[in-house]
C-alpha cells in the first residue's frame, strides 16, 4: 500500500516523530511506500486568490508545479496523512497555504473521483490546547475532498521539543499510537468494502442538486459534474456507471 504524508512544519519535532511512531507502528500490519512532503519546502506559495483552479483549470494556477506534485503523491495514495503542530490553535500558516490551493477539488467544486476510495489520517500536536480546532481544519480538508474515513490524532505533549515530552505522557503516546496503527490497518484493509459515510453522501447529494440547478455559478464545475456521470445516478464511490436512470 501506498501512504502520501504531508508534514504541515520542517520540523522533525513531536508531530513528525509521532506521526512516524504511527507509521511504524502500521508497517507491523502491512508493507507500505511513503511519499512525503515538507511544508513549506515542497510548496512555498501562498494562494494568490486568482480563482483560476476555480474557473478555469487547476493547471492555470501560478503553483500549478508544485501544488501537483503533492496531488499526483496523493491520487496514487491509499492513506493521505496531513500533520500539524497548532499554532495559535488553528495549523500552521504554511499548511493553510497548500489547503487553500486544494480548495477547487472540494465537492462544491471538482471533487477527485480517486479521493473517495482513501483513508485520511490528521495528526496534531500542542503544548496544551488547541488541538480541536486545529484538527478540524484538517479533517473538513479531508472530508470535503471526500475520503472514505478520516481519522484523527491529537496529542497534547506539555512541550516545545520532542526531547522534553515528559515520560507519562510519552508512555500514553505509545499506548495511544499503537491503538491507531491498529484502527488504520483494519480500515485500509476493508476499504474497499467500506462504505461512504453518511455526511460525505449527505454532502456528495446536497452539492450534486446545487450543480445541478446553478449551471451559471461554475461552467466549468457544470460541466465536470455533468461529463462525470454525477447528475446521473454514477456516486464516486462506486465503480461503475449502474444505471443512467435518473432520479430526483
Ligand atoms: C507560533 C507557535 C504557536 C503555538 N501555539 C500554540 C497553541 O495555541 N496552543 C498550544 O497548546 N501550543 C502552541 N504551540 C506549541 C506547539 O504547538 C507544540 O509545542 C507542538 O508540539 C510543536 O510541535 P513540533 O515539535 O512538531 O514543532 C505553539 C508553538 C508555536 C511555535
Amino acid at each position: 500500500m501506498k501512504t502520501c504524508l504531508i508534514n504541515g512544519s520542517m520540523r522533525k519535532g513531536s508531530t513528525y516523530h509521532i506521526t512516524h511512531m504511527i507509521l511504524s507502528k502500521l508497517d507491523q500490519h502491512c508493507d507500505n511506500e511513503i511519499t512525503e512532503f515538507f511544508l513549506p519546502k515542497d510548496m512555498p506559495d501562498f494562494c494568490a486568490g486568482c480563482y483560476q483552479c476555480i474557473y478555469n483549470g487547476e493547471n492555470r494556477c501560478p503553483h500549478a508545479s508544485s501544488v501537483e506534485k503533492i496531488h499526483q503523491a496523493m491520487l496514487e495514495a491509499d492513506l493521505i496523512i496531513i500533520t500539524s503542530p497548532v499554532y495559535v490553535f488553528d495549523v500552521s500558516g504554511q499548511l493553510k497555504a497548500l489547503l487553500d490551493h486544494f480548495g477547487y477539488q472540494w465537492m462544491s467544486h471538482r471533487p477527485h473521483e480517486a479521493m473517495f476510495k482513501k483513508i485520511g489520517l490528521s495528526v496534531v500536536t500542542a503544548a496544551g490546547a488547541g488541538m480541536k480546532s486545529t484538527s478540524s481544519t484538517i479533517c473538513t480538508n479531508l472530508t470535503w475532498w471526500g475520503l472514505k474515513r478520516v481519522y484523527s490524532f491529537d496529542q497534547a505533549v506539555m512541550a516545545s521539543s520532542y526531547a522534553e515530552i515528559p515520560s507519562k505522557i510519552m508512555e500514553d503516546i505509545e499506548k495511544k499510537t499503537s491503538k491507531m496503527a491498529r484502527k488504520l490497518s483494519k480500515s485500509l484493509k476493508n476499504k474497499a468494502q467500506l462504505n461512504p459515510t453518511m455526511k460525505t453522501r449527505f454532502l456528495f447529494n446536497l452539492m450534486k442538486m446545487m450543480k445541478k440547478g446553478h449551471p451559471e455559478w461554475n461552467a466549468l464545475d457544470h460541466e465536470f459534474w455533468k461529463k462525470s456521470g454525477y447528475f446521473l445516478s454514477k456516486k464516486p464511490w462506486r465503480d461503475t456507471l449502474e444505471s443512467t436512470v435518473e432520479r430526483g
